[in-house]
């Protein structure tokens, strides 16, 4: 990646702290990725792995304390690259032992306003984000139609009342709902799931967002209604070449809209390269959890040949008690007794194994 990238999110960490278990959940955990302008970024792995935090952290929309304790997240505005997270470690105070964080002491109130103040000026405007749920993401009492306008008015130039209205009804011919004028008027129940979808991706796309978050879009929509948001966003993908977050559990939609990809494991980023090196599926060469989830997604031989799928074997991470060394150590089948101990003792660095293409593993340190 050579010039600045529009979003640069390093080393950041989210926890939660658990009051039944009195210990924090490293729900992301060190996470580092960056998105290039007009690129879209898909980002996989398993439930539980920090996906949704990951985007949450970065909208600023995470409420249960402590949140978000540390790292950067740039983004980049007007030519200039901002932490959105500055100066906001003087309301942290962490204890560490051996470099992992044991303890979190944190003025809740001096970080929720101040963070405000940073990421406040860029949700929804300038980031945008789709859900996967729309309909609990719309207001049951408004019209979708004047959700959409109220965001032109307060993100963009189109402040009268009738241009916003003609602007949120271009929107949502834009996301080819039929009908636009009608659906203006429709209350988010008298639409349909896909519609809803249609109309939620207007009302984020309405801001004129520079970065859209994506988290699950297609997910809970019948199979055709899937196919068509998934045709709808490469379109939109084509036409207006928005630079894209998106987060889902279907290589396929990954495959079809990512020009990279970034795997999560276990609240951190264990791989991250261009979409077509990471899932053009030869195990060899990338990181033994990506292979084994492209290994348990079914495709055109599974189904042919009515091969069985192979399973990940052993149980999720445990994020409460996060292991010294590799973090898929436990499930990892091709750890080998040259790196065995190192797999064993100390976690990987997410590092280039060939230009723009990182990979969290020992096999491929020398
Ligand atoms: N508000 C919260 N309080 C406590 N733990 C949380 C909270 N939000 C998320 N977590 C935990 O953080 C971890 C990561 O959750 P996250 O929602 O980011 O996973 P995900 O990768 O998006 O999974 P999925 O694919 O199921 O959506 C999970 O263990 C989850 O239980
Ligand atoms: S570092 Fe070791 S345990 Fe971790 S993925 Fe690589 S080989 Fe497996
Ligand atoms: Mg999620």
């Amino acid at each position: 990646m050579t010039s600045t990238p529009l979003l640069n999110i390093e080393g950041l960490r989210t926890y939660f702290y658990s009051r039944s278990k009195q210990a924090f959940i490293r729900s992301v955990d060190n996470v580092s990725l960056a998105i290039a302008r007009g690129e879209t970024l898909g980002v996989v792995g398993e439930s539980g792995s920090g996906k949704s935090v990951t985007a949450l952290s970065v909208m600023g929309l995470i409420t249960a304390a402590p949140g978000v304790i540390s790292g950067r997240i740039e983004f980049t505005s007007g030519g200039v690259a901002r932490n959105l997270l500055e100066n906001l470690d003087r309301y942290v105070q962490l204890t560490e032992e051996h470099g992992r964080i044991m303890g979190v002491a944190k003025d809740a109130a001096g970080w929720r306003k101040n963070a405000e103040h940073l990421l406040g000026r860029v949700r929804g405007k300038e980031i945008g984000m789709i859900f996967q749920n729309p309909k609990a993401a719309l207001n049951p009492f408004t019209t979708v139609g004047k959700q959409i306008a109220e965001v032109v008015q307060l993100h963009t130039s189109h402040k009268g009342v009738g241009e916003a209205r003609e602007r949120a009804i271009h929107w949502l011919e834009r996301v080819k709902i039929d009908s636009p004028r009608l659906r203006y008027d429709n209350h988010p129940f008298g639409l349909s799931g896909g519609m809803c979808q249609r109309a939620m991706i207007a009302m984020a796309l309405s801001s004129e967002p520079s970065l859209l978050i994506a988290d699950e879009p297609t997910t809970g929509l019948d199979a055709t209604i899937q196919s068509k948001i998934v045709d709808l966003l490469a379109e939109l993908k084509q036409d207006i070449g928005i630079t894209t977050m998106l987060i889902s559990h279907d290589i396929s939609v990954i495959k079809r809209l990512s020009d990279r990809v970034a795997v999560m494991y276990g609240g951190t980023v264990v791989e991250n390269g261009p979409a077509a090196e990471i899932l053009a599926g030869d195990a060899a060469s990338r990181h033994p959890y990506t292979a084994a989830l492209l290994a348990s997604i079914p495709n055109e031989t599974h189904v042919r040949e009515k091969t069985p799928l192979l399973a990940i074997e052993g149980e999720v991470l445990d994020t409460i008690n996060t292991p010294a060394g590799c973090r898929f150590y436990a499930r990892c089948n091709r750890v080998t007794d040259k790196i065995r101990q190192q797999c064993e003792r100390c976690e990987p660095d997410l590092r280039e194994i060939e230009p723009g293409h990182r990979v969290r593993c020992w096999l491929y340190f020398d």
